[in-house]
């Protein structure tokens, strides 16, 4: 009930009000006693001063007469005044009373207090509570002549009148305490709102809401403590905002990196996880929080992050991915102060750079190979000369056969210089060609080779444009290539179809010949590096196997698109600019 401050204030305050009412509602009545029993005692000595006088002017009936007559006197007397009077000696006897004849009865009155302070003072009063008549009773005694005169009266008056005046002060004292209640259940809200509004705004804040704003200032230390706040809440909400914003760089800084990326904490438990990482582990989206050693499933890299979360070792190893893919992993242990406090996982993919190693090994194995053959064979021819130097014919025979195999060899040596050139030089700018232009001059290179086999080659430039942008040299290989090889791998008496059209914006050109076809499971290959379906056919028609390689890097230089289809029909290759 104290906890809150309106109670408090209530409380307090109602007991105060409570106390100072009870404490005026004691003086009042204690002051209004007294003066009434100023007032009693003022009238009393009145009274005893005209009792005096009678008692002078008959001072024989009194002092000298029968009891009777006092008595009657004093009955006389007391029926005047209304009040009792008693007449006592010096000594204290009872010498008349108004009320009581039988005086012989009544106690000696030495010892009543009103009698002795009249005696030692001259007057004196005393209140005591008659048994007999069960009331208080006022008593006044004072010495007159040679005795003392006492007057009594009951205070029933005065006490009903002081009841009826306590009753009228209670009502007007609970009246008091009701509005006084009223009024300070008013303050006391009107003083806790603004506290509430404040408690309530702090509770929000400490929850995590830092919208909320104090809207109605009140005037006074209150209201400053919560403007202060509200700039507080400002404060804290930029500060906030500022630490959401740069976790949310951070976040997508790190999402975007190519390299998968994780931070395991101490306890084991992923932190950090990026995209990268996720997909390629294969460990689904929701990482965070869990136990690495649950979420990632390769038995390698746990043992790995394991050894490192003991030793706090850096450890640098490759790992086998999931779909034959490769990468390198990091495991950086985080330290600060000393300890240990996470590690950091990178994962960097290999895949490409092993297969392009591999392409490179391959390469140089091929080449190698490519070049010694022909030099095997020359040597071959040129031992066997040396032994029959002297059989003209087969000299001759043999000389032809070795220029083939030096033809062949140069032939191999240029293309590989052009494919080089490919490779390394940008050097090959755009000017304007002539598609047509360059496509006759390739088939009137090849026309003798035609000729030879009896293949008649067709060409409809049809609707295609005469001039566009390109480079004459790249053309040309393009060109020439894909022509010779439908001339070589071709029957005899065979066709090639030349065929340029526009199609929407593309400019197509499809060569087509009627020749022995590509297996299926060869055309995805026919564009590698001294890829041949059938070796020994490729070498009789002086391939290198290298054609359809300087094909696809200068279609890549002009950016075209060049594609092989085939069938048991022969085979077409489409160039799509
Ligand atoms: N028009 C075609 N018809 C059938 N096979 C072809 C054709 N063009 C290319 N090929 C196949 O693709 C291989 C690679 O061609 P290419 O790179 O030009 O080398 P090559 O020097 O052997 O001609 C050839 O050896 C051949 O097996
Ligand atoms: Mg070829």
């Amino acid at each position: 009930m104290f906890n809150k401050i309106s109670n408090r204030i209530i409380f307090f305050f109602m007991a105060l009000v409570t106390a100072m009412t009870a404490a005026l509602l004691i003086i009042i009545i204690n002051q209004t006693r007294v003066y009434y029993l100023a007032i009693i005692r003022r009238e009393m000595a009145e009274k005893v001063n005209f009792i005096d006088l009678i008692v002078k002017q008959n001072r024989a009936r009194y002092l000298g007469g029968a009891l009777y007559e006092r008595q009657k006197l004093i009955r006389e007397l007391s029926g005047i005044i209304d009040l009792r009077i008693t007449f006592v000696d010096l000594d204290g006897t009872v010498r008349a009373d108004s009320e009581y004849a039988d005086i012989g009865e009544m106690d000696n009155h030495k010892y009543r207090p009103e009698i002795m302070d009249a005696l030692t003072g001259g007057s004196g009063t005393s209140i005591r509570y008659s048994d007999t008549l069960k009331i208080d009773m006022f008593y006044y005694a004072r010495r007159s002549g040679g005795g003392i005169i006492r007057l009594a009266k009951p205070l029933i008056e005065a006490d009903e009148s002081i009841a009826r005046l306590r009753a009228y002060i209670l009502a007007a004292g609970g009246t008091v305490l009701l509005l006084s209640f009223a009024v300070i259940v008013m303050i006391s809200r009107r003083i806790t709102r603004p506290i509430n509004e404040t408690l309530h705004f702090a509770r929000d804040f400490s929850a995590g809401d830092f919208s909320q704003r104090i809207h109605n200032y009140s005037n006074d230390e209150i209201g400053a403590v919560q403007k202060a706040l509200n700039r507080l809440a400002d404060t804290a909400q930029d500060t906030i905002n500022g630490l959401i914003e740069e976790q949310r760089k951070l976040e997508t800084t790190i999402e975007s990196i190519h390299d998968g990326i994780a931070v395991i904490g101490r306890d084991k438990r992923i932190l950090i996880a990026n995209r990268a990482f996720k997909s390629m582990l294969d460990t689904g989206s929701n990482v965070r929080g869990r136990l690495f050693f649950e979420a990632i499933r390769s038995r390698s890299l746990n043992s790995h992050l394991e050894q490192a979360h003991i030793t706090g070792q850096p450890i640098v190893f490759d790992e086998e991915l999931l779909n034959e893919r490769h990468c390198e992993a990091t495991i950086n242990p985080v330290r600060s102060e000393g300890s240990l406090q996470g590690i950091l996982l990178v994962l960097h993919d290999t895949t490409e750079k092993k297969k392009i190693d591999q392409m490179k090994t391959d390469l140089v194995s091929n080449m190698s190979h490519e070049l010694k053959t022909p030099i095997t064979i020359l040597k071959g021819y040129l031992e066997t000369m040396e032994q029959h130097l002297c059989d003209a014919d087969m000299v001759s025979d043999l000389l032809k056969k070795a220029l083939v195999n030096v033809d062949r060899q140069s032939s191999l040596i240029n293309d590989i210089l052009k494919l080089n050139r490919l490779e390394t030089s940008m050097d090959f700018p755009i000017e304007v060609i002539d598609i047509s232009d360059i496509i006759r001059s390739c088939m009137d290179i090849l026309t003798h080779k035609a000729q030879k086999k009896n293949i008649s080659i067709r060409f409809n430039a049809g609707g295609g444009p005469a001039r566009i942008p390109g480079n004459r040299f790249l053309a040309e290989e393009v060109f020439f290539n894909i022509i010779d090889n439908a001339i070589n791998y071709n029957h005899d008496g065979g066709t090639v179809d030349i065929d340029m059209k526009m199609s929407g914006a593309t400019l197509a050109i499809s060569i087509k010949d009627t020749g022995i076809g590509i297996p299926p499971e060869s055309i995805d290959r026919i564009f590698e590096r001294f890829y041949r379906v059938d070796k020994s056919r490729s070498r009789a028609t002086g391939g290198t196997g290298l054609g359809l390689s300087i094909v696809k890097h200068a279609a890549t230089l002009l950016n075209w698109d060049v594609t092989a289809q085939s069938d048991g029909s022969g085979t077409s290759f489409l160039i799509e600019i």
